[in-house]
């Protein structure tokens, strides 16, 4: 069996990767902008098994071409335009996770390709639940187009199964942490967070009155190896919780391990939600594994390690 991940050499692609490889899997990764920046560091030396193929998923012929080529049997599908493009080019952003999305359901229809799993995103509920943690069957309240496009994608999934029976599965991520990580906001503060602090420089830390749901890339990319590999589910999409922990248990953790650490939390909420993962874990066996603690000593120490700095913790 072979597996195609689109997005392969993307952020949380490497992860599924990763996970891929080390189940033994032949991994294709198809990618717009084939790079080696997020590949490398979190796939390490087996990042030479990998197959890299540079593509548009929006063009069917690419995919088809590459399925063929590579005799793929499986796809992760983790490519898509991203929020700040979906707000910067929201036409754009239709093509792209819309139509493009709808032309991979063609693919895996037409090459009776066994299983795709996609990367939705646990921004298709919006709203704020308070404490309550969000179910796998809440109703949909997309706040962007971005949200609103994987809503349109959990939809059509949906649609190909009822009809043509296609195995497709979505995953809802979380906030997802770990190297590879692109310079979006979340990036940003983790920039500030773990990387700042790691060399000694003040940090700016946003989202002080927010608890962000902690998703390492590492949990991210098994939970995809295990939907890729689960037995049918019942359900077609999954919420992929990580661990639930407010940011000033974060800053409080950080100053533990540097005691000098010179950082101001400011006011202020991203907006994230506590997500019930017990349908996931029944279903694909998927259980997140790393703490908000263990992620955030990795991402410091990592930073130390590459500055040649002593590790902490
Ligand atoms: N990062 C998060 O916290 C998070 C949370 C929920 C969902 N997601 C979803 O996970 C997926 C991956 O996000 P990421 O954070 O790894 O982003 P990323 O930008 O690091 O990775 C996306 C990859 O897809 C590639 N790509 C983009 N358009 C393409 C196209 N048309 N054809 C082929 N490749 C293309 C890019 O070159 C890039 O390597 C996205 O679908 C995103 O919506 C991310």
């Amino acid at each position: 069996m072979t597996y195609l991940v689109t997005g392969g050499t993307g952020f949380i692609g490497s992860w599924v990767v990763k996970s891929l490889l080390e189940r033994g899997h032949k991994v294709v990764a198809f990618d717009l902008v084939p790079g080696r920046h997020a590949l490398d560091p979190v796939v390490g030396e087996r990042a030479d098994e990998v197959t890299i193929v540079q593509g548009d998923f929006t063009q069917m012929h690419r995919v088809l071409e590459t399925v063929r080529e590579h005799k793929i049997t499986h796809i992760a599908h983790i490519a898509a335009a991203g929020l700040n493009l979906c707000n910067a080019n929201p036409a754009h952003a239709v093509h792209v996770n819309g139509v493009g999305f709808a032309s991979m359901l063609e693919v895996c229809r037409t090459m009776d390709i066994e299983r795709m799993v996609w990367a939705s995103s646990a921004g298709v509920f919006g709203g704020s639940w308070g404490s309550k943690a969000v179910p796998n069957d809440a109703p949909f309240q997309p706040r962007n187009v971005y949200a609103g496009l994987k809503v349109l994608g959990e939809t059509l999934a949906a649609q190909y199964h009822a009809t043509y029976g296609t195995d497709v599965i979505g995953l809802r991520y979380t906030f997802v942490n770990g190297h590879g990580m692109p310079n979006h906001q979340g990036g940003q503060m983790i920039r500030e967070l773990c990387e700042k602090t790691a060399l000694g420089q003040p940090a700016q830390v946003p989202w002080g009155e927010d608890s962000p749901d902690w998703l390492w890339g590492g949990d991210a990319g098994e939970a995809t190896a295990l939907a890729l590999e689960a037995a049918p589910t019942k359900s077609r999409a999954f919420n992929v919780p990580g661990d639930h922990a407010p940011m000033t248990r974060a800053v409080e953790y950080v100053k533990s391990l540097l005691p000098d650490a010179d950082i101001t939390l400011k006011a202020g909420k991203m907006g994230f939600n506590r997500f019930d993962g017990s349908v996931t874990e029944k279903e694909i066996g998927y259980k997140p594994k790393w703490t908000m603690e263990m992620q955030l000593r990795e991402r410091i120490n990592r930073v130390r390690q590459e500055h040649g700095l002593p590790l902490v913790g």
